[in-house]
């Protein structure tokens, strides 16, 4: 990363490199199943409050931290105190076990790309397609090399900066297409239901223990969606530059990225209903859901199997965008620890990819009898990341600003440009109380119910 210390050249440059990061196959793939699982209308209320609340702090905190240090993550812990520099090497280590999985499922993407681009849309609409794609490691294993693959070339020639210049007009398309999508999706028959399922929230018979799963599951979307609690942001700040707005820039990602969530969302759901009757258990179908629901939507329309080739083709773009974010991190990471090239630490991320990943393979296929704590591997490292790991270095973070260096050292920061910091009451309330206690209830959560 070091080619990069002198900054992004523009904030708009920033705003693309960390949406980027931000907007992929969290926004696309794994909310509408969350919302599909956790009820709906409740899951989409208790999101959206929490991103302008704990996802703005944590943005704000994230960014300022590293633009104030100038250090990526592993540094900008240390200096700000001596004491919290574990927590560098902690929030770093996050990465190293989403970008495995993360890999295997745009994997998924590419095969479903793949699919409706050599014009076979038609087979992808059976129910048994996913499953039968997923039951032998043969063929998710061939998509997940080759999608790792392109990440990693993408890393070692050191092309973010090409690919971001291609996304800025990508994810524009991916959002007209979507919203075109969506609104054809809400005119098929059955539509109704299933909106209204997901807008509406529905508190009848919604007892305390949902409560704290949908809460528990909507804060690892959250921190996974936001690209947060893992130090990207931290590093991404340390080439921020000084006169742009650290507030300004905060909400327009977070915008962004749940906007693209919503409508995912708005697209997926209602398919639920309309393809599958919406009962419990098309609605609870997990990571398969948007495999499952998109093939039968893109089969109903017409010429639609051109629009689907065209949105997998996007969303592997999105994909690709934050999986390099994931990559380039862990690669920054081990170069700097081990002295080593730019080049040889991409092979060593490479193979921790590589093992890591083909367990999440393999956990799907030849070894699905295999679980921990009663979890198959990828939705096991999808838990200890999201439910675990980053609860814990976002508690830590929460404390060290609120407690050890003080919300001021933040705050200098956010009004640096003589801008004033119009959220400072709430910052400081969340900080100091509000983060700390829920990371520790979100923490807990997972011995007192099953989620
Ligand atoms: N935020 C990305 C997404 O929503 C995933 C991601 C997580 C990227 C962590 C970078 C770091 O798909």
């Amino acid at each position: 990363m070091e080619e990069k210390k002198e900054g992004f050249g523009s904030k708009i440059g920033f705003i693309l490199a960390a949406a980027g990061s931000a907007v992929g196959l969290g926004n696309i793939w794994r909310f509408p199943y969350l919302a599909a699982k956790y009820g709906g209308g409740i899951f989409l209320l208790t999101y959206i409050v929490l991103v302008v609340t704990f996802g703005f702090t944590l943005m704000v905190t994230e960014i300022s931290l590293g633009r104030k240090t100038g250090k990526s993550v592993i540094g900008a812990y240390k200096q700000a105190d001596k004491r919290f520099g574990f927590l560098g090497p902690v929030a770093a280590l996050v990465p190293f076990i989403i970008t495995p999985y993360y890999c295997v499922i745009g994997g998924w993407v590419l095969k479903y790309l793949v699919t409706f681009v050599s014009g076979h849309a038609t087979d992808s609409t059976s129910d048994e397609f996913f499953g039968g794609f997923i039951s032998l490691p043969g063929q998710p294993t061939v998509y997940f090399l080759i999608y790792a693959a392109l990440t990693a070339l993408i890393v070692i020639f050191g092309v973010e900066k090409g690919i971001e210049k291609v996304s800025k007009i990508l994810m524009p398309v991916l959002v007209a297409l979507s919203i075109g999508i969506a609104v054809y999706t809400l005119t098929l028959p059955g539509a109704g239901e299933g909106l209204k399922y997901y807008v509406l929230p529905n508190f009848e018979g919604f007892t305390f223990s949902q409560f704290l799963k949908t809460v528990a599951g909507a804060m690892g979307q959250l921190f996974y969606s936001m690209s947060l609690a893992m130090g990207i942001m931290v590093t991404y700040g340390s080439y921020m530059r000084k006169q742009d707005s650290v507030e300004g820039s905060t909400r327009q990602i977070s915008f962004f990225d749940t906007l693209i969530a919503f409508i995912a969302g708005l697209i997926i759901v209602p398919s639920v209903f309309i393809f599958s009757g919406g009962d419990a258990s098309a609605l609870n179908k997990g990571p398969s859901l948007m495999f499952v629901t998109l093939p039968k939507v893109f089969d109903s329309m017409k010429g639609g199997h051109i629009v689907g080739g065209a949105f997998f083709i996007l969303v592997a773009f999105a994909a690709l965008t934050s999986s390099v974010s994931l990559l380039e991190t862990m690669v920054s990471i081990i170069t700097e620890k081990f002295k080593l090239k730019r080049v040889a630490s991409t092979v060593v991320c490479l193979l921790v990819v590589f093992v890591l990943g083909m367990l999440s393979v393999l956990g799907y296929s030849s070894w699905d009898s295999v679980t921990i704590f009663g979890m198959q591997f990828l939705d096991f490292f999808d838990f200890i990341s999201n439910n675990i790991m980053m609860p814990i270095v976002a508690l830590l973070t929460c404390i060290l600003i609120g407690y050890i260096v003080k919300p001021k050292y933040i705050e200098e920061e956010t009004t640096l440009n003589g801008e004033k910091f119009r959220s400072k009451g709430l910052y400081e309330v969340m900080v100091k109380y509000v983060c700390p206690v829920f990371m520790i209830i979100i923490l807990l959560t997972p011995f007192f119910v099953e989620l």
